[in-house]
């Protein structure tokens, strides 16, 4: 087993360290606290080649592979998760699944604006009703012929704002139940479409996440993704993906608070010495930085099966869920190292122990994580 990285793959790294420490970390805690997207810093990220960094030179895209994604997106998870998450629902919710299951026509027209970044995308699973049990969709995918009547509403959907492109999850035969589901294609400037107010969120306040409400949207019956009743398991199989994406910002969330409170404590002096000579302190650093290597190492093994066309699945929800709640359990413990700088914002760690909670929630909860984890150990 080599566990080595290409030096393409240490090139991409340092690329993304660099544009994290350059262009993210300098305004953050502004755009945190304002709920400020980052559109200046996507232009940037855009031009690193980091939107449609996965897909096909044919169509525009970077090439690079899934190990080199989990690399860019820890180090700029450290930094800033609100820039993470639009790359992570880009690239494996939305490009990904676009490339594997689309039709050339589709590709053509959906994907090459996307794959080089010039159109973002975002992918509109969550509803009011259904969040973990996500074959429960009350949107409707109504039959009519040469197209679809879509209606219904989704919550939650990061990109809402930013994206041009939406992959819709709708049903369309609720006798088949998710047999009946389908995925299409829609374009957010179709009448019929309008968006909830920015989410005040807790935690990644400056990321793009509104409700989205469709009114009687008519999608052509050519965008729609694979045959009648494949969007379920479209869906699923792009979360297996989605989910190596998460579990890699889960670990830069945790590495960036790691490494703040490391460096803290070497230089934050108590009791006559630095902290980090005292034990309780560096004890707690020792047991953050196992769980960061086994989580990083979690990550690297979904992503190297997923490179190497070998199942994925379930590795990738156990590295989502160790990931997030390492993130929140190693976040949680650098705000204690930082004492009372850490409960305020110009030391970050608040900010990140923000983050890490959000990650054990969106593209399915631990306890989905599990589901699926356990599930595996019947069969
Ligand atoms: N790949 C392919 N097929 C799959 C699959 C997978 N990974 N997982 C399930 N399926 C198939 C099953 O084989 C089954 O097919 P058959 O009936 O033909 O056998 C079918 O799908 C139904 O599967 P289950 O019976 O397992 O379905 P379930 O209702 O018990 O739910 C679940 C399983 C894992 C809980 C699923 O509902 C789930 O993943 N829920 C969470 C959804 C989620 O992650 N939402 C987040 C939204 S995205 C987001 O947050 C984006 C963002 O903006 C950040």
């Amino acid at each position: 087993m080599n566990f080595e990285f290409t030096e393409e793959q240490k090139m991409i790294q340092q690329a993304a360290k660099d544009f994290a420490e350059r262009e993210l970390l300098p305004e953050i805690i502004e755009r945190d606290a304002k709920g400020i997207f980052p559109e200046a810093q996507m232009k940037k990220l855009t031009q690193l080649g980091f939107l449609g960094m996965m897909n096909d030179p044919k169509y525009g895209g970077g090439g690079m592979d899934t190990i080199s994604y989990v690399l860019a997106m820890e180090e700029i998870s450290k930094h800033d998760s609100a820039v993470a998450v639009v790359m992570s629902v880009h690239n494996s919710l939305v490009t990904w699944g676009v490339e594997e299951y689309c039709t050339e026509p589709q590709k053509e027209k959906y994907l090459k604006p996307m794959a080089c970044g010039q159109k973002i995308g975002a992918f509109l699973l969550s509803e009011p009703e259904a969040g973990s049990d996500a074959t429960s969709q009350r949107t409707t995918a109504e039959d009519k012929g040469d197209y679809y009547l879509l209606n219904g509403t989704k919550n939650w959907i990061t990109n809402a704002n930013c994206a041009s492109t939406y992959l819709v999850i709708a049903q369309t035969h609720p006798e088949k139940k998710h047999k009946g589901i389908n995925a299409l294609i829609v374009e957010k400037n179709w009448p019929g479409i309008t968006l909830g107010p920015h989410e005040d969120k807790m935690g990644m306040r400056s990321s793009d996440t509104h409700s989205v409400m469709f009114t009687d949207v008519k999608v052509p019956k050519e965008n729609r993704i694979g045959d009648d009743g494949f969007g379920f398991t479209f869906a699923m199989k792009t979360l297996d993906g989605g989910r190596i994406g998460i579990a890699s910002q889960a670990l830069g969330i945790a590495s960036g608070a790691f490494e703040r409170a490391l460096k803290y404590s070497k230089e934050r002096k108590a009791f006559g010495t630095e902290i980090f000579n005292h034990q309780a302190i560096a004890f707690k650093l020792a047991d953050m930085a196992v769980k960061i290597e086994n989580a990083r190492n979690l990550c690297l093994k979904a992503a190297w099966l997923k490179d190497q066309h070998l199942p994925y699945g379930v590795i990738s929800a156990m590295a989502k869920q160790y990931c997030a709640d390492i993130a929140m359990e190693v976040t949680t413990e650098a705000v204690q190292i930082h004492g009372g700088y850490g409960y305020v914002k110009e030391y970050h760690v608040e900010r990140l122990m923000r983050e890490a909670k959000l990650t054990q929630i969106y593209e399915g909860t631990s306890e989905v994580q599990k589901i699926v984890i356990s599930r595996s150990l019947l069969k």
